[in-house]
């Protein structure tokens, strides 16, 4: 074992069962271990390294800003913050951003601005909605907002003000509403619970639903955001507009950031009711900006979507291969290959043996996600490799 290895066992708090791999560099799609071994990288830092690893734009940004101003209290105002909200609101339908620091933080945000708007505009209301298979982060009340029993388990009593109700089902989230309900949130694609796409008009029928009951539509954009399934923000391709958006992951390709963004009638905070000591943090902004101005000045989602689907079709003709693919499924580079077995694992480990990272996202499904500047070379050798990896797999 590794001494970096021992000393995590020693150390570290058991949250995570690492694979046997220490990395110490990255560029672009390719990571190196402490070995000197290199690895093409369909993870991404879990849909994170948007523009791939230590891409210049990004690393000189945060050097620059680093060098000017690193942080601040938000009594004052920061540059590198409102430009990056203004680039948001001028590409996005939405009118106003906050920003804090992860994913989970921006549900958290979205659901408070969720349960303000029901105090002011809907009788006190505070419930939401959610779905099964969800992933909406990990702090208490997000494990709730999560639709997977597994995450809440662990730390029932759980809090209140959550319904999760099944995916893709229009008439539940009409059942599960009542006049305590603000908001329904949902990913536009259930992303850690398996790259799950929504049915055709499932979002134009929840979106209808919430404008005939006047309550709000959060949808949590933190996998799907930033250019990752092949437009800038996943609601573009499915004709609904969300009242609230979370975004967080690929935003600033690598620097921890999180936004929520609102339409000016549900951006109904007033001062002190809520906040965050770090979000907005000048270097994280200034990465922020540099990411999504890159992403928007070269089409890089445009590049999402057509290297998504040509890494589907490599992936079909796997599945013409293996009888044991049973699905290809996604959205641009945010796709899914499934099994008719729990083999997922040793897929994983037989790419890892081979130089190639992926994600197991359930016991039989694999995850792939990776930068969204990927090319057709890297793509290739990403097939071939899997090729390989599951031709050695023994069913
Ligand atoms: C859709 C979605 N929402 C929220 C989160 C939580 O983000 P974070 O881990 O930054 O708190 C994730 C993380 O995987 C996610 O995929």
């Amino acid at each position: 074992m590794s001494q970096w290895h021992e000393l995590e066992h020693q150390y570290f708090m058991n949250t995570v069962e690492r694979l046997p791999v220490t990395l110490v560099r990255g560029q672009g799609a390719w990571v190196w271990d402490e070995g000197g071994r290199k690895y093409l990288d369909f993870v991404a830092g879990w849909a994170v390294n948007s523009l791939g690893h230590c891409q210049p734009v990004v690393a000189e940004a945060v050097t620059e800003q680093a060098h000017i101003l690193i942080q601040t209290s938000n009594q004052f105002y920061t540059i590198p913050q409102i430009q990056l909200a203004e680039l948001l609101v001028k590409n996005s339908c939405l009118d106003k951003v906050f920003f804090c620091n992860s994913g989970a933080e921006a549900n958290e945000g979205a659901v408070k601005l969720a349960r303000r708007y029901g105090k002011r505009y809907l009788g006190g209301a505070y419930e939401v909605i959610t779905t099964m298979g969800s992933f909406h982060g990990r702090t208490l009340a997000m494990v709730v907002a999560t639709g997977q029993s597994k995450f809440q388990q662990p730390y029932i009593p759980l809090p209140a003000g959550f319904v999760n109700v099944e995916y893709n089902n229009i008439e539940a989230i009409k059942a599960a509403t009542t006049s305590q309900t603000c908001a329904v949130m949902l990913e536009p694609v259930q992303g850690e619970g398996g790259v799950n796409l929504p049915d055709d008009n499932y979002l134009t029928a929840v979106r209808g639903w919430c404008d005939q009951t006047g309550i709000l539509l959060i949808l949590d954009e933190i996998q799907t955001g930033a250019g990752r399934t092949g437009t800038l923000f996943a609601y573009e391709q499915y004709g609904v507009e969300p009242d609230i958006m979370t975004l967080a992951k690929g935003l600033a390709s690598g620097i921890p950031i999180g936004a929520i963004l609102a339409k000016d009638r549900a951006s109904v905070f007033t001062p002190g009711e809520h906040g965050s000591t770090f979000g907005g943090n000048p270097v994280a902004c200034a990465a922020g900006y540099a990411t999504l101005k890159f992403i928007i000045d070269n089409d890089i989602a445009g590049n999402a979507g057509r290297m998504g689907q040509y890494l589907t079709a490599g992936l079909e003709s796997l599945r013409q291969k293996f009888q044991f693919i049973t699905d290809v499924r996604g959205r641009g580079l945010l796709v899914a290959l499934e099994f008719n077995s729990d083999i997922a694992e040793s897929v994983v480990m037989a790419c890892l043996d081979r130089g190639l990272l992926v994600n197991r996202v359930k016991p039989n499904a694999l995850r792939f996600m990776p930068p969204l500047i990927i090319g057709r070379e890297e793509v290739d050798e990403a097939l071939a490799i899997l090729d390989k990896a599951l031709s050695s797999i023994v069913i």
